[in-house]
């Protein structure tokens, strides 16, 4: 019988986390503070601890993790790399198809790779609390968890569509000790102002990161401070042990050469984790097809330009430079809320300028279809934003089949969809419908950095 699952033992588990910034053939550009100039540590200290600023502008190729974290990650890791023998067999397909299993986490996703070295490294610093928003509720939850586990307290902005959509996630986060509010709220004046221009808005991650760094940033004990689920380099590197331990699982399967890596992209840490560490064996001078997929209702890697942007609406944050839709942008509320994002990590939008990958966008009656398909064939059922990413596996899987080629496919199964029954409701009902973002609507948005610096323009300045 052909084996399903490997599991790496917890004494062969990653020490270190893998920093792409290090093999990037151009080095990244920094953070712009609001004077267009590169913000030093010092001006992100009210923001985040200064062990972890430190990570951010790390450039090392390697990090350890702390032996008190891995001790917290073995919790449920190693994660297993799934075959997905039935998918294979359906599709008729000579491709052999792998996955990690992120959703074996307490929360269930990919997210407490990071919740828990944030946390850690938080209360490490003498922090008491931290602030964080959430889209579809992974992040708010697997924030939740870590503050549980490393005793801090937790505030969560939950974005208000998934809010609504989705009360059973902020019972989980409850169930952890921590608070979570519907976003805009009137608690912040980021929230209040938005609630006064638009009171039914259904809300955005850039809204809610607003009032969760302002909500870190105006506490007067000081001790209160903000942590971000996706985008930052620090936040990407914590995740890279997706892919390190998934080399070690393919080569206990004697899989000498990975040629397709896929994974969905909100903020892109799921899909850089699994990724960055085959983007080093690309830049080495592998054949590797490396795919981070997005909704065609959010096009940020597909259709936005790499350009400096506010992480946030209200324009709290520095400027990074990533592939953006604009910090005003307000996505059409499709099922799959972690991928409703107007941004796209800095390293990952830097290895896209570099054509070391090549994005793709669905349409999310694709995705579900292929969900279905992947639950009645796998069995698990997946979150919409994971969704994205089997979608794009079949189509790479029914492409070896064209070609007739034994192809290896990898790929991130982010989480699980056990919380997000009610869009696949609505798409057995025929309620669900596409929306690929319109033009306009794309250009409307893109006025609003339209007068931001430009990376090719920064980039001279520091040449
Ligand atoms: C299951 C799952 N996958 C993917 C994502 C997208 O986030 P990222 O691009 O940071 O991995 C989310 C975000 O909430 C998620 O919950």
């Amino acid at each position: 019988m052909d084996q399903t699952k490997v599991f790496l033992s917890e004494k062969d588990m990653p020490r270190q986390w893998y920093n792409l910034a290090a093999d990037m053939p151009n080095p990244p550009l920094p953070p712009l503070g609001p004077d267009g100039k590169p913000v030093s540590p010092d001006m992100l200290a009210p923001v985040f601890p200064m062990n972890l600023i430190e990570q951010e502008m790390c450039t090392d190729r390697w990090v350890d993790i702390p032996e008190e974290v891995l001790g917290l990650l073995m919790l449920w890791r190693p994660s297993p790399l799934y075959r997905a023998h039935r998918l294979e067999k359906l599709l008729g397909t000579p491709a052999r198809i792998y996955y990690k299993n992120e959703g074996v986490s307490p929360p269930g996703s990919h997210k407490p790779n990071t919740a828990i070295p944030q946390a850690w490294y938080n209360k490490q610093f003498g922090i008491e609390r931290l602030t964080t928003e959430t889209g579809a509720g992974q992040w708010g939850s697997a924030l939740a968890f870590a503050c549980a586990l490393v005793d801090l307290e937790c505030k969560v902005f939950m974005v208000r569509i998934s809010f609504d959509q989705k009360p059973f996630r902020r019972l989980m986060m409850e169930t952890w000790g921590a608070t979570c509010i519907p976003s805009p709220s009137p608690e912040t004046k980021a929230g209040r102002d938005i609630l006064e221009k638009m009171p039914d808005t259904p809300g955005s991650l850039g809204i809610a990161i607003s009032e969760a760094i302002e909500a870190a940033v105006t506490d007067p004990t000081g001790k209160t401070r903000y942590s971000l689920g996706s985008v930052l380099n620090h936040v990407l590197l914590h995740q890279t042990i997706i892919g390190l331990e998934a080399k070690k699982q393919l080569d206990l399967l004697s899989e000498k050469q990975v040629d397709v890596v896929i994974g969905c992209a909100g903020g892109g840490s799921n899909f850089s984790g699994l990724a960055f560490p085959f983007v080093a064996d690309k830049i080495a001078g592998a054949e590797i097809a490396i795919i981070p997929v997005e909704p065609t209702s959010c096009p940020t890697m597909t259709r936005a330009p790499y350009a400096y942007d506010h992480g946030d609406t209200a324009g709290m944050t520095p400027l990074l430079p990533m592939h953006s839709l604009g910090h005003t942008f307000v996505p059409p509320p499709i099922h799959a809320g972690g991928l409703r994002y107007h941004g796209m990590a800095p390293l990952l939008s830097l290895a896209i300028t570099e054509k070391l990958m090549e994005p793709r966008a669905y349409d999310q009656l694709k995705c579900y279809e292929a969900a279905v398909t992947w639950a009645r064939t796998e069995g698990f059922i997946s979150a919409p934003e994971t969704a994205h990413a089997i979608a794009a596996v079949i189509d790479e899987a029914n492409k070896a089949k064209e070609e007739g080629k034994e192809k290896v496919i990898l790929f991130n199964w982010s989480g699980h969809g056990l919380m997000d029954l009610s869009g696949y409701d609505a798409y057995f009902q025929g309620k669900l419908v596409d929306y690929p973002l319109p033009e306009e609507e794309l250009q409307k948005s893109l006025e609003s950095i339209k007068d931001l610096p430009k990376p090719e323009d920064v980039a001279k300045s520091l040449a």
